[in-house]
C-alpha cells in the first residue's frame, strides 16, 4: 500500500473527474515518491469509476492506488474528512473561484485549471487569499513546464538574447461542433468564454514568461465563423508589452480537431526563439542573428539539469512537471513556475482583450476594475 507516513509525501485530492482530469492522475501517480492520490470528487457519481476505467492501463500500480483511494459528490465533505495537502481543481471554468476559494480557507495548497477563474477581480482575490495565508497556487498553464522553455526563461532575464523586438503566439485547436455539445457549460460567455478564454489563455500566458514582461494594453477582434456556441470560435488581435515589445494573437478552434497547433515565436536583437507544437509533435529553433541553431545545446542543457527521465515524462504530460515544481515549492517555501498572480495576468489579458472587442477601442492592462465577461453576451458575432 502506499505509505502516507512519509514526511515530504502530500496528499493529493482532485475536484471534477471530467476529460483533463486523467492528465492529473497519471501525473500524480507518477510521482508516488512524493505524492499520493487520496481522493477523488464529482457531482457525478459515476464520473470517478469511468475516469479510473479510462485511464487503468497508463497507472502503475492500479490496484495499490486504488485501494487507497477515497471518492465523494460532495467537495466540501472531502475536504473535511481527508484534510489534504494539495487540491487539483478541474472543474467548469466558471466554477474555479467558489471551490478554489473554499479550497484555500480549508488551508489546502491547490493546482488550479486554467482559465484561474471568470474575472480579473476573483482571480486577484484568490491569488492575495493563497498569499495571505502562505498557501501556494499552480495553474495548469502547461506551456511553461515544456522542455527548455524554463532556461530560455532565465536566459531571456539575464539578457543573454538581447532587446525583444516582437512576438506572435498561434493557437489552432481545432474542437467540433460535438466538443462543445458534450458539456453545457462548454462555448459559454458566464462559463467557458471562447478560443481566447479556454484554449489561448496559457499560451498568452508564456508570451508574458518568455519576454520576462507584461502586457500594457490590447487591442482586438473575435468572430464565431463555424462553431455552435455562444462565444468567439475565431481571436486575433495585438498587445503591447512593458518591455515596449508587441506580441500578435491567434487564437481559434475553428480549423481542424485533427491538427492542433500552438505555435511561439520571439524575435529578439540576437535570436529568434520558435517554439511549436503541432498534432502533438514539438519542434524547437533558437536562431542566433548568424543563423545558428542553439536548440541542441538547450535540450542538452536541460537534460543535465533535469535528467532525461523528468524529460520524458514533461513531454509526454506537462501535468507532471506542474505537480513536480508544486511539490518543490512547498517543501521548500517557494513560489510555483506557473504561481497564482501569472493565472490573474493571464486572465486580465483576456479580458482585456474582449473589453477591447466590447468598446471598439485599444485597453490598457492591467484593467484596473472587474470586467464581466457575461457583457459579452451583448455582441453580435456570427
Ligand atoms: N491545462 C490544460 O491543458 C487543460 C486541458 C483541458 C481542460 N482544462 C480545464 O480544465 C477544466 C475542466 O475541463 P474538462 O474538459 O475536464 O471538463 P469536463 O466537463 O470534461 O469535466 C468537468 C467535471 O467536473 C465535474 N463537476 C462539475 N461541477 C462539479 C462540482 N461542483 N464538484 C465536483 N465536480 C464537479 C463534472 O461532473 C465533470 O466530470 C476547465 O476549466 C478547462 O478549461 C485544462
Amino acid at each position: 500500500m502506499p505509505d502516507n507516513t512519509e514526511p515530504n509525501r502530500l496528499k493529493v485530492a482532485i475536484i471534477g473527474c471530467g476529460r483533463v482530469s486523467e492528465k492529473h492522475i497519471r501525473a500524480v501517480t507518477g510521482l508516488s515518491d512524493r505524492l499520493v492520490l487520496c481522493a477523488l470528487a464529482d457531482t457525478n457519481p459515476d464520473a470517478p469509476s469511468q475516469l479510473l476505467k479510462a485511464c487503468k492501463k497508463k497507472i502503475k500500480n492500479y490496484s495499490e492506488v486504488t485501494a487507497a483511494l477515497k471518492t465523494y459528490i460532495d467537495y466540501k465533505e472531502m475536504l473535511s474528512a481527508e484534510k489534504p495537502d494539495i487540491v487539483a481543481i478541474t472543474v467548469p471554468s466558471g466554477l474555479h473561484f467558489q471551490i478554489a476559494k473554499d479550497c484555500l480557507e480549508a488551508n489546502c495548497h491547490i493546482l488550479l485549471e486554467k482559465p484561474m477563474t471568470m474575472s480579473n477581480k476573483t482571480s486577484r482575490e484568490l491569488y492575495e487569499l493563497a498569499d495571505s495565508k502562505g498557501l501556494r497556487i499552480a495553474m495548469g498553464h502547461i506551456y511553461r513546464y515544456f522542455p527548455i522553455v524554463s532556461l530560455l526563461h532565465e536566459d531571456m532575464a539575464n539578457g543573454v538574447f538581447g532587446k525583444v523586438g516582437h512576438g506572435s503566439v498561434i493557437v489552432r485547436w481545432g474542437h467540433d461542433n460535438d466538443y462543445y455539445k458534450q458539456a453545457a457549460w462548454r462555448g459559454t460567455w458566464k462559463s467557458d468564454g471562447g478560443a481566447l478564454m479556454n484554449q489561448t489563455v496559457h499560451a498568452l500566458d508564456l508570451m508574458c514568461y518568455l519576454m520576462n514582461s507584461e502586457a500594457k494594453s490590447v487591442n482586438g477582434m473575435i468572430a464565431n465563423r463555424f462553431r455552435d456556441m455562444e462565444a468567439e470560435d475565431t481571436a486575433m488581435g495585438v498587445f503591447t508589452f512593458s518591455n515596449g515589445a508587441l506580441c500578435q494573437v491567434e487564437g481559434t478552434t475553428a480549423t481542424s480537431p485533427k491538427d492542433h497547433e500552438a505555435s511561439f515565436f520571439i524575435n529578439a536583437e540576437k535570436a529568434a526563439i520558435r517554439i511549436s507544437l503541432r498534432k502533438g509533435k514539438p519542434s524547437y529553433s533558437i536562431t542566433t542573428i548568424k543563423g545558428k541553431n542553439l536548440a541542441f545545446k538547450y535540450l542538452r542543457r536541460y537534460i543535465k539539469q533535469n535528467g532525461l527521465k523528468y524529460l520524458i515524462a514533461v513531454a509526454k504530460n506537462p501535468h507532471y512537471g506542474i505537480y513536480a515544481d508544486l511539490h518543490r515549492a512547498i517543501t521548500t517555501y517557494t513560489s510555483p513556475v506557473a504561481d497564482g498572480r501569472s493565472g490573474y495576468l493571464a486572465v486580465d489579458m483576456v479580458l482585456g482583450f474582449y473589453r477591447s472587442v466590447l468598446k471598439k477601442a485599444e485597453t490598457e492592462l492591467p484593467l484596473p476594475n472587474e470586467f464581466k465577461i457575461e457583457e459579452m453576451a451583448k455582441l453580435e458575432i456570427r
